[in-house]
């Protein structure tokens, strides 16, 4: 039974009573007083479990099955996200996933896209998302909705809006009314928008999912339960489900919100898992991957096809459902893309390696799911054809010849004794440039508490170097100067990260900035502070001239006789953002993976079509070109502003001895290792031995250490300070893959272009001393044979084990 089809009216007035404001409830009595005998019944609240047994009469959570119209229904969900699909292209993409055999789309609303500004919602152009939900539903797909507040989805900020950190002491995604009360305000504005379209109300939304994923961050139910009834305040009335990752099930757990478990592989060990919270019940994988998402400087994931393929046809055959994520990734257009932790920022290509790829074309991944979906429908189900591909175009390179330099076009400033953020300045994107005045003297080191994310230095005009979150490199050296020199520190803000504690990511210059030389260091005070938030009155503003020198827009007019999507080549261009006709595409960097962005063809026209192009590092080619395809996976290594992407260190554990020498069990389960007693130091340094499957490779998918009170330490300021061997041109093996919280990535020892065999050795930089009573090893994910899991190891921790 697909969504379109119409259904016979019966309700339950009590129901209505229940659900909305008076006023609404006089209406609708008055509408149904005109063709029914009606007696008003005096109005009691219902219970939550009988509100929601009543409300959704069509859909309802069975014993071991989901049930539609009290027929079971395995959801074969697929996750596409509105704001990453052109708008003119919703309804193709949704044909796509109906043919590609799904009977159900899973969508995000970012909270970040829908307000923009404390109390002012959009739900204009991308962000119409009720539109997108009612195409879903012409196009025969139910939908499952998950409204956040946080959501994650490699999306700025997880999509919790900036301003929210205005406030310094904030606590995101706690019962911190600072956080709850503007997220349950915006919440009952979904409700106003979407609650109509309730399966309750003839729409297509089956369920609501409460949060994300809570269970990487916290324990406190309570705040799942007040997000969950914030939800029903807003007058969502369908089941209710709460995802999380295996290891975190039981984390937040509420018996009030359905169960469902995320995972990219061995689906047999992750639905054992579930049924120790959910003993009876349908079983839901809520996020299955068939690839990953893209960080700039590592190389582009692909997934396993044969293992896809084989784990969805298992969960077929064993009953349960599923939604793939990514059905259709899309792209991040505008400003968007968020950063994974500790800081690897996303690209704007979110292709993830999909069944649908990123401009909308099937794949053999997408033929084989069809056909796969084609053998497990139900009686009477068909799977329509896909649509027609959308028409391609190509064009030869332009050359763009005027450019407004950025650091001509500054509007008014504001004056600070000492930096602060650009949340601070009421800025939420962008960069932001600080400039003061340096005093005649020796070279010098300057010296930033921190920087998100990057902050190119100029010494009069003079780029003098570049500061780097990604290694926590806040030092740059400085010149002599003979007189008085003007310091400008260009921020460039990419996007905050959207996962885990590191959400709180204020954007910007953190002071103080110190000046350091042999005689000590003075800290620099008495700033002018220049917002360049990128967004259009700021562009309208620039005046366009002959080649200019350092950061600067660049503009060039392509004219099209046939508009259609098209793939600019961003080869000849250095770092930035780029515009067609005033739409933000998104950001690039030439050290890939990305050297294409996805160009629309409807946002393209025929005839003249202005192209702006911010780089922040100078282009080698201004030109801007069209090709037919996209280039996901070339990387650049060379042209990273960041020559190393780690500072050249020593590792010596020649005087160090190890705090633990053991061996890890054979298998996927998390493994906590305690020390007999406290380590100490800064540096954490693990060291294989020996690998389960006797090979030469080690793999780490997660590694967190544990305080003497219990709990993982933060690991805010932790990036990595040493490694032996990562693979980083055939896949993403790189070291920071083992503390960005997810445990489908990992870090592998090379195996490409080389294999050296073990010891291998990942050293953790804490940032400071600090005291360790035990750690927590995630092995690399998957079946029993997956290459790098580690059998004999030491650890070794200490403040000097680094030199350098
Ligand atoms: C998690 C999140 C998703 C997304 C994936 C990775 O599971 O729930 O939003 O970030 O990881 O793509």
């Amino acid at each position: 039974m697909n969504p379109r089809s119409p259904r016979r009216i019966t309700c339950n007035l009590k129901v209505i009573r229940y659900l909305r404001s008076d006023s609404q409830v006089n209406r609708i009595y008055a509408i149904f007083e005109q063709s029914f005998s009606v007696t008003r019944p005096t109005c009691e609240p219902m219970s939550t479990t009988e509100r929601q047994a009543l409300a959704s009469p069509r859909f309802a959570i069975g014993e071991s099955d989901f049930l539609l119209d009290g027929q079971p229904l395995q959801i074969r969900c697929g996750e596409i996200h509105a704001p990453r699909v052109p708008r003119e292209y919703w309804r193709h993409r949704l044909k796509l996933c109906r043919a590609m055999g799904l009977n159900t789309v899973c969508a995000y609303l970012f909270w970040n896209l829908h307000e923009p500004t404390p109390g002012h919602f959009d739900w204009s152009g991308q962000a119409d998302a009720a539109t997108f939900c009612r195409i879903a539903q012409e196009e025969g797909l139910w939908v499952l909705l998950r409204p956040g507040p946080y959501a994650c989805a490699e999306w700025e900020m997880g999509g919790l809006p900036w301003w929210l950190l205005k406030d310094p002491d904030v606590r995101l995604r706690t019962t911190d009314p600072r956080f709850l009360d503007p997220a349950k305000r915006y919440l009952i504005e979904v409700g106003r928008v979407l609650a109509p379209l309730q399966v309750t109300r003839g729409g297509p939304i089956l369920m609501v999912q409460v949060e994300n994923e809570y269970g990487f961050l916290g324990k406190d139910a309570q705040y799942m339960g007040a997000i969950r009834q914030a939800l029903i305040d807003a007058g969502f009335d369908v089941p209710m489900f709460a995802c999380n990752p295996v290891q975190h099930l039981k984390d937040g757990y509420r018996a009030d919100l359905f169960p469902v478990v995320n995972f990219g592989s061995d689906p047999a060990g992750a639905f054992k898992a579930l049924r120790e919270i959910l003993p009876r019940g349908p079983l839901m994988c809520g996020e299955f991957y068939p690839g990953w998402f893209d960080t700039w400087g590592s190389p582009h994931h692909t997934g396993n096809e044969e293992r896809y393929l084989g784990d969805l046809e298992s969960m077929l055959k064993a009953g349960a459902s599923f939604s793939i994520y990514m059905a259709h990734g899309g792209t991040t257009f505008g400003l968007w893309s968020g950063a994974d932790r500790p800081f690897k920022p996303d690209t704007s290509s979110y292709d993830y390696d999909a069944p649908i790829s990123e401009a909308g074309w099937t794949t053999p991944k997408f033929d084989r799911t069809r056909a796969l979906f084609a053998q497990h429908l139900q009686p009477g189900e068909h799977i329509p054809e896909p649509p027609e591909r959308n028409p391609t175009t190509s064009f030869a390179p332009v050359k763009a010849s005027e450019c407004a330099a950025l650091f001509d076009h500054q509007p008014d400033a504001t004056r600070d004794e000492r930096p602060r953020t650009m949340e601070a300045y009421d800025q939420g994107f962008g960069c932001i440039l600080y400039r003061t005045t340096l005093p005649p003297g020796p070279a010098a080191t300057l010296q930033a508490e921190a920087v998100h994310d990057f902050g190119f230095v100029f010494v009069d005009g003079e780029r003098v170097g570049v500061m780097d979150r990604r290694g926590r490199r806040f030092r740059v050296k400085l010149p002599a100067r003979k007189q008085p020199a003007q310091l400008d520190i260009l921020v460039e803000a990419m996007g905050r990260v959207n996962f885990g504690q590191e959400v709180h990511d204020r954007k910007g210059l953190h002071g103080p900035v110190r000046l350091g030389t042999d005689d000590g260091a003075t800290e620099l005070k008495g700033w002018e502070v220049f917002r360049i938030p990128l967004d259009a009155p700021m562009l309208a503003r620039l005046r366009y001239d002959h080649p200019c020198h350092g950061p600067a827009v660049w503009r060039c007019a392509v004219h099209l006789d046939r508009p259609a999507d098209t793939f600019l080549d961003m080869r000849g261009w250095g770092k930035g953002v780029a515009w067609v006709n005033g739409r933000c595409l998104g950001r690039f960097w030439n050290i890939g993976p990305t050297q294409t962005m996805y160009a629309p063809g409807p946002w393209l026209k025929q005839g003249a079509n202005e192209f702006l192009v911010l780089d922040l590092m100078g282009p080698t080619r201004p030109v801007i070109a069209g090709l037919e395809q996209p280039i996901l996976n070339e990387l650049h290594p060379e042209l990273d502003v960041a020559l190393a992407r780690r500072p050249q260190v020593v590792l010596s554990l020649e005087r160090a001895y190890p705090v633990f020498v053991g061996q890890f069990e054979q298998g996927s389960k998390s493994q906590e290792i305690r020390f007999d007693r406290v380590a100490r130091g800064r540096y954490f340094c693990i060291e294989s031995l020996s690998s389960h499957d006797g090979k030469a490779f080690a793999a780490i998918a997660e590694l967190d250490l544990i305080g003497q009170d219990g709990n993982a330490l933060s690991r805010n300021d932790w990036t990595i300070a040493y490694v032996d061997s990562e693979e980083r041109t055939r896949e993403d093996g790189s070291a920071e893959n083992a503390i960005d919280g997810q445990i489908a990535s990992f870090w592998h020892t090379q195996w490409g272009d080389a294999q050296p065999n073990h010891p291998h050795r990942l050293v953790l930089d804490l940032g400071r001393t600090c005291s360790v009573a035990a750690f927590r090893y995630v092995p690399r994910q998957g079946p029993a044979d997956v290459p790098g899991r580690i059998k004999d190891f030491r650890v070794y921790m200490g403040d000097d084990l680094i030199r350098g």
